[in-house]
């Protein structure tokens, strides 16, 4: 068959591995790709957001399987479309989708459906968010209060704030994108202290099928330090939750979540991403954040031990947690992708190697901020083969050399037995890649 996939990072260079990789798979299309998923696929030079132009790629060449790697398309309604026009294709509609588009639509649904989150409050204007952090409704002077946009905005719509003058900060530069429709409601919540867990599954609008969960890093900084990223490295390891962790994330959270978006009108079909943060409630507090200030315990993580709280949703595959949880999956992915449009997962037993994997994001010099682009990139061809590289920013030079073409460049992706194992390879390839002003986080997974 002939698949179509949408996207041109990381995160699509796996999936297009993922449908290299099963036997029923002819032909790979990616648009638009990159110079790495060239290698494996035929790169079609049409943006996520065309899709009138997918619309027509797709029936002029007998696509029968279309999957969609981020979020934009999902959110314009790639798949409402799709569908009208009888085609086949993987991903929530654009009802669903809200779920991610829009932080108070999905902060109502979670209360709309008990699910456990941080309180919030949702404003059309930066005044009223302004007399909200002066308010005390989330704690002192002093205490941390998280501020986020309402709609996409690539990563840069959340600020953790530390006290209200951070917040007040935030505020008023959310508001500055104000052109652009993410900043339209401002949404403030009391921040949560935990570790942050990434539960992705299938789900076919009734059934789901976890895949193994992964933990990302943000931070550009070593230590989790420095401004927010798009994610600079991620493991999966079983340990990231234990097995009465992960029930309780499906009694409180999946099931409600999945029932919730049926009983609403739009039964959930895709991959979705759960953002976690399992809340430590005894020492749920950050040093250096007052006990004074913050005396109030998390809303619902209170008198529970380790209590998990739904921090978003993400209707889609992570970037870079994909490259870590695909190269795992045993089971054929054309499999997959029938069950979850057949609705019927329940019966399809999906099976994953054993052990943990590590994905090293490589970024170009200046990233986050002003990334530097076309450096040429060396040692790639030193890998050994038991090693997956994910191209996230690359094109070709008129040598055909591999050069850097955006910030994140390249994920180092590695299996073993355990998770130190993994790492030990992921960062002994890393050691064969460089190139001028390559940067990367030297501890992921510690
Ligand atoms: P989001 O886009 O909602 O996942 O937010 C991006 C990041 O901000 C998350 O991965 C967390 O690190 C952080 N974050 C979001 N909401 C909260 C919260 N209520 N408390 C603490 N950290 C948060
Ligand atoms: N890695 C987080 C995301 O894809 O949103």
């Amino acid at each position: 068959m002939n698949t179509l996939v949408i996207g041109s990072g990381g995160r699509e260079h796996a999936i297009c591995g993922a449908f290299y990789r099963s036997k029923r798979v002819l032909k790979i299309y990616c648009a638009s790709g990159n110079a790495g998923i060239a290698e494996i696929a035929e790169c079609v030079n049409i943006e996520p957001e065309n899709i009138e132009e997918l619309l027509k790629f797709a029936k002029n060449n007998a696509v029968d399987l279309t999957f969609v790697g981020g979020e934009t398309a999902l959110s314009l309604g790639i798949v409402d479309k799709f569908g009208a026009q009888g085609l086949r294709i993987i991903g929530p509609n654009m009802s669903a989708s809200k779920l991610e588009a829009s932080k108070s639509f999905a902060k109502d649904f979670m209360f709309r459906h008990n699910i456990p989150t941080a309180k919030y409050r949702s404003v059309n204007s930066t005044r009223e968010a302004l007399e909200i952090s002066q308010s005390g409704e989330f704690g002192g002077e002093e205490s941390p209060v998280v501020v986020k946009a309402d709609g996409l905005a690539s990563g840069k719509g959340v600020v953790v704030a530390e006290n209200r003058a951070e917040a007040v900060g935030a505020i008023n530069q959310l508001h500055n994108l104000a052109g652009k429709s993410a900043a339209k409601k401002i949404i403030l919540e009391e921040c949560l202290f935990g570790r942050e867990v990434s539960l992705l599954m299938f789900a076919d609008g009734e059934n789901f099928a976890l895949m193994p969960p992964a933990r990302d890093h943000k931070r550009i900084g070593e230590g989790d330090t420095g401004p927010n990223t798009g994610g600079m490295g991620t493991i999966t390891d079983s340990t990231l939750l234990s097995a009465a962790q992960t029930e309780q994330i499906i009694n409180e959270i999946i099931k409600p979540t999945l029932k919730g978006c049926a009983d609403e009108g739009f039964p959930f079909r895709g991959i979705l991403f759960l953002g976690l943060m399992m809340v430590d409630a005894v020492s749920g507090q950050r040093s250096g954040v007052s006990s004074k200030e913050n005396s109030e315990p998390p809303s619902a993580a209170a008198n529970s031990q380790l209590q998990p709280m739904l921090l978003e949703y993400n209707v889609r595959f992570g970037d870079p947690e994909t490259q870590s949880i695909l190269v795992r999956l045993k089971t054929d992915i054309v499999e997959i992708c029938d069950a979850i449009l057949a609705g019927t997962l329940d019966k399809l037993p999906i099976s994953w190697h054993e052990g943990s994997s590590a994905t090293i994001v490589l970024a170009s010099k200046g990233y986050p901020e002003k990334p530097q682009t076309g450096a040429v990139i060396h040692g790639l061809e030193k890998l050994q083969n038991d090693i997956s590289i994910f191209h996230a920013g690359t094109s070709k030079n008129e040598n055909e050399e591999f050069v850097t073409s955006a910030g994140r460049v390249l994920g180092v992706t590695s299996t073993a037995d355990n998770l130190q194992e993994a790492l030990d390879k992921a960062y002994k390839a890393v050691k064969n890649i460089s190139w001028d002003g390559m940067q990367y986080r030297r501890d992921i997974g510690k």
